[in-house]
């Protein structure tokens, strides 16, 4: 939700904090500002819409050149996507500067008493107070770090704030709580962002930032406390990917890129959890043994396409380990006052580590003496910081808003986990496991080929450009499948688009089948449990009776779907459990091409957000 940027150093900081912005525009692209400390005084820009409208002002009315700046990109919560709610936000004297993401909730009681004060707050957003509260702090202190800590201690809610003061033209400050902020340090000068892709370019040495902690930032250093402004703890790292992984490289989209990268990103996340042996070796897990052997249920949150991973994780953990798993949304989750104890085990999936719901439901779960394990894409985020122990995927920087390799090294890392958990328990033998991870290790190849045969999808994709309404159905782990390929489908070509388990069809959904509407069917392995295989022919049949149009997605050697078959989507033959890992990619390829016939912005979709930092 909402990117943000912070420098000061020796080189335009207009320059590097509009790179910056472009590096976080996925964050958030409704609205972008910029402001600049300069010739005593402090410059400002910002426009509704995306980053290349602010750039397009920044050339109609360029600002002073100056060393120290902060940006915005917008995903709006409070007021609606306007040059005047853009951020940053001044005071009314303009001498200081405020960015933020999240929600400050007391905001309404703030801003009456700064009214009563006789302050002039122009805009419907909760950032304005912020700066109308610094700039008062200020006043009396002289100093922009404590003046935050100052006003960090009044504020309720989720944020990350990030400010400028013309009377401090050397520093920039930033405070977070609940919300996303990394320092990164470089030769002479210094960066804060909400994603170190913004500072990637310029340094791969970065700090974490804890709860509740305000940052000073100068070209020699950065200085840390707590917001009572006792000296922090600070935690620094070396960022293990360089500024190509977070450009496009040549792709039109950074989701074709990322579809593309899915074989490495699956090979990487397996890479160094198995031996010379075969076994599985999870040593970085970190979680005391009698946690996994007395675990009595099993407990999977996360939101969107990792709820999804989660579904499908349900099926291997279960299937695996004998221990009953439930999969939750994270956004419901706490407020059902699920059963929690000491022996529940949670585990809450996540790409960016950052989603509000998912580290609402986390916390939750951990005031109720569970145990809580992440499943996450991003060093250092939040979710794994406050959970007992993390298991990383290792997608490297995923930019599309649509989530794709990381879905599918989502689903590694659940499968490892399952194992892990079998081999903890006792419910798999050493051979057992050995044979599914001999399969996994394959599974790379697997999504290679699959993505070598893709151009009759695209055809197909761009044939359905003009339909209204899209179906999917599936079963066992199919069902998920048909759950993420009609998210995508939402999300990207904002179609109408359901996915079903394909038994409840006769419950409900076959009323929706008319002349010609595209169905897509994942269909299960023919080996194995044939019998969910016979009874998904029999649900095609049942729809292309009443005029559907079958998209069969069906394994390598699947003869008995050709008659039903509009048209047939081959994939390789893969163990039951497994098939996600490759059937999830035409669906993937399918809602991209799709999208892109629809003349559909495809990394930055209407309305959404990346990684939604609000609940
Ligand atoms: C947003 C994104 C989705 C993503 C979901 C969960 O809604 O648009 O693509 O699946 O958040 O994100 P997370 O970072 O927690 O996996």
């Amino acid at each position: 939700m909402c990117g943000i940027v912070g420098y000061v150093g020796g080189q335009s900081a207009l320059d590097v904090v509009i790179a910056g912005l472009r590096r976080l525009e996925y964050r958030g692209y409704d609205s972008a500002g910029v402001a600049v400390l300069a010739d005593g005084g402090l410059a400002a820009a910002k426009k509704a819409g995306k980053l290349v409208n602010l750039e397009k002002e920044l050339v109609e009315r360029p600002l002073p050149a100056g060393v120290t700046g902060i940006g915005h990109t917008r995903w709006a919560t409070h007021g609606a996507p306007t040059d005047a709610n853009a951020h940053p936000h001044l005071d009314n004297a303009g001498r200081v500067a405020v960015v933020h993401n999240g929600i400050i909730e007391n905001f309404a009681a703030l801003r009456a008493e700064l009214a009563g004060r006789g302050h002039d707050l122009g805009s419907e957003t909760d950032t304005e107070v912020v700066s109308h509260l610094l700039a008062e702090a200020f006043s009396s202190s002289g100093d922009l770090a404590e003046s935050m800590r100052q006003v960090c201690r009044r504020l309720e809610g989720a944020f990350t704030l990030v400010a400028v003061h013309a009377d401090e033209p050397d520093v920039v400050v930033g405070a977070r709580r609940n919300s996303p902020l990394v320092v990164g340090v470089g030769q002479g000068e210094s960066f804060l962002a909400s994603d170190v892709a913004a500072f990637i370019a310029h340094t791969r040495s970065a700090i974490e930032l804890g709860q509740d902690q305000v940052v000073e930032l100068r070209r020699d250093g950065v200085t840390v406390t707590d917001f009572a402004g006792d000296p922090a703890e600070v935690r620094s790292y070396h960022i293990d990917w360089d500024a190509s992984a977070a450009e496009k490289g040549g792709y039109d989209y950074f989701m074709l890129k990322e579809i593309a990268e899915q074989p490495k990103a699956v090979a990487d996340t397996l890479l160094g959890r198995i031996d010379a042996q075969g076994a599985l070796t999870m040593d970085e897990l970190r979680i005391p043994q009698s946690v996994l052997r007395e675990a009595d249920k099993v407990v999977i949150v996360a939101c969107g396409t990792a709820f999804h991973a989660g579904l499908i994780a349900k099926y291997a953990i279960e299937h695996w380990t004998r221990l009953p798993c439930e999969v939750e949304l994270a956004s419901e989750f706490r407020y059902r006052d699920p059963i929690l104890d000491r022996r529940t085990l949670v585990i809450a999936i996540s790409q960016s580590g950052e989603t509000m719901d998912t580290l609402m439901a986390l916390r939750h779960a951990r005031e109720q003496g569970a145990k809580v394990l992440a499943v996450c894409n991003t060093n250092g985020s939040t979710i794994p910081r406050e959970s007992d122990a993390v298991l990383y995927t290792h997608a490297g920087p995923e930019v599309a808003v649509a989530s794709t390799k990381a879905f599918l090294t989502q689903l590694v890392a659940c499968y490892l986990l399952a194992l892990y958990l079998g081999q903890r328990r006792g419910t798999k033998w050493g051979d057992e496991i050995r044979a599914v991870i001999k399969d996994l290790s394959q599974i790379a190849g697997e999504v290679e080929r699959v993505l070598e045969t893709m151009e009759p999808v695209r055809a197909l994709a761009r044939s359905l450009a003009d339909k209204g309404t899209v179906l999917f159905l599936g079963r066992h782990v199919g069902y998920p499948v048909a759950l993420e390929g009609a998210l995508k489908l939402k999300e990207l070509a904002y179609m109408h688009a359901e996915g079903f388990a394909a038994g409840e069809l006769k419950h409900g959904p076959i009323a929706l089948i008319e002349e010609d509407l595209p169905v897509v069917v994942v269909v299960p392995s023919p080996r194995g449990r044939s019998v969910l295989h016979d009874k998904i022919v029999s649900n095609i049949q049942e729809i292309r009776a009443r005029g559907a149009r079958t998209i069969v997605i069906a394994e390598e050697g699947d003869e008995a779907v050709v008659p039903y078959a509009d048209h047939l989507i081959r994939i390789p033959a893969t163990p039951t459990l497994l098939q996600p890992l490759v059937a999830t990619v035409p669906l993937q390829v399918f809602a991209c091409e799709l999208a892109t016939a629809r003349g559909n912005e495809v990394d930055q979709p209407r309305n959404l957000a990346k990684s939604v930092t609000v609940e």
